[in-house]
């Protein structure tokens, strides 16, 4: 194991498990200004081939500076993977991507969608632009039933109730059932099936499979598999077999900054990476 050297700035000249990281994918540990020094980047045509891109998003809330010049792109298929330990900022990305920084917070830098500026604008336009969003809370109404909240999300003339009920039998099935009875999982898919139903460019996911089951992380894993088929996702996620599963690019955030973005594949690849910035052991899962 090599688990030991993670984290070490290396000033000797030996090679952290960040530096090695550079290639394929980019570790850049020191913010900023360290990843102008590097000579590896992203692809050239890494813009062109991006749906969402964040430059510079820094994030003020109740005086404390949360997110400091974060940058990074989302793919226009399958699914780019957020991580970073608790409380790093992940959720208030996604918010301020959504508009929804709170009242006493400040969204400053650039969000583009498809080329388009979107910072700024308010939530109610983003989702009508084609952004979905699934709370970490999933935030299903529990005294309406599952048919009922799926009414609610309806935006289109045309709700796809196929592609719903196809990914998720179990709502067809319980219908009628109020969703405050329902599982965790099966709130989770409600949650997930309510934005299914419309037509989205990008879907962003706050920790799906937060506080479920294993069997449900299964269930649920497959389910955004598919989903992610038809429609590009920007997904916060923890559990590791669930990143290992669905993860096209990762993007970590740690110290309010980017410190390592590639092929999910490739931060899994490697322990003392994965634990140095995660905390948590690849192999071992979460
Ligand atoms: N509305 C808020 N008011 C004050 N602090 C907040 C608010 N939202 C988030 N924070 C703080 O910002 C940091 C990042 O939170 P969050 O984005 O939820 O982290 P993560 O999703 O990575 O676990 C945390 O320290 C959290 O306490
Ligand atoms: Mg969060």
């Amino acid at each position: 194991m090599t688990a030991e050297r993670a984290g070490a700035p290396g000033p000797d000249g030996t090679v952290t498990a960040e530096e090695r990281a550079v290639g394929t994918g980019t570790a850049n540990p020191g913010g900023a200004p360290a990843a102008a020094e590097r000579t590896a980047g992203p692809p050239a045509d890494a813009a062109s081939a991006s749906l969402l891109q964040v430059a510079d998003l820094s994030v003020r809330i109740a005086g404390l500076h949360i997110l400091q010049g974060v940058s990074f792109d989302v793919a226009s298929s399958g699914v780019t993977v957020l991580l970073g330990r608790n409380g790093v900022g992940k959720s208030t990305t996604l918010r301020a991507i959504l508009g929804l920084t709170p009242r006493n917070g400040t969204a400053t830098g650039s969000v583009r969608l498809g080329g388009e500026e979107i910072l700024g604008r308010p939530t109610h336009a983003l989702v009508k632009a084609g952004l979905g969003f699934v709370p970490e809370d999933r935030c299903v109404f529990a005294g309406l039933t599952v048919a009922e909240n799926l009414r609610l999300a309806e935006r289109t003339d045309a709700p796809d109730y196929d592609l719903v009920f196809s990914l998720f039998p179990e709502l067809s099935k319980r219908a009628k059932q109020r969703a405050g009875s329902l599982s965790g999982g099966q709130q989770q898919m409600l949650s997930l099936g309510r934005v299914l139903l419309n037509s989205n460019r990008l879907l962003l996911i706050d920790e799906p499979t937060k506080g479920l089951a294993p069997k449900v992380v299964t269930e649920v894993a497959e389910a955004l598999e598919r989903a992610a088929q038809a429609v590009p996702v920007l997904l916060v996620e923890q559990n590791l077999a669930v990143v290992r599963r669905l993860a096209g690019d990762a993007v970590v955030i740690a110290a309010g900054q980017v410190a390592w973005t590639g092929p999910g594949e490739q931060l899994l690849a490697d322990p003392a990476l994965t634990k140095s910035l995660l905390a948590v052991n690849a192999a071992g899962g979460h």
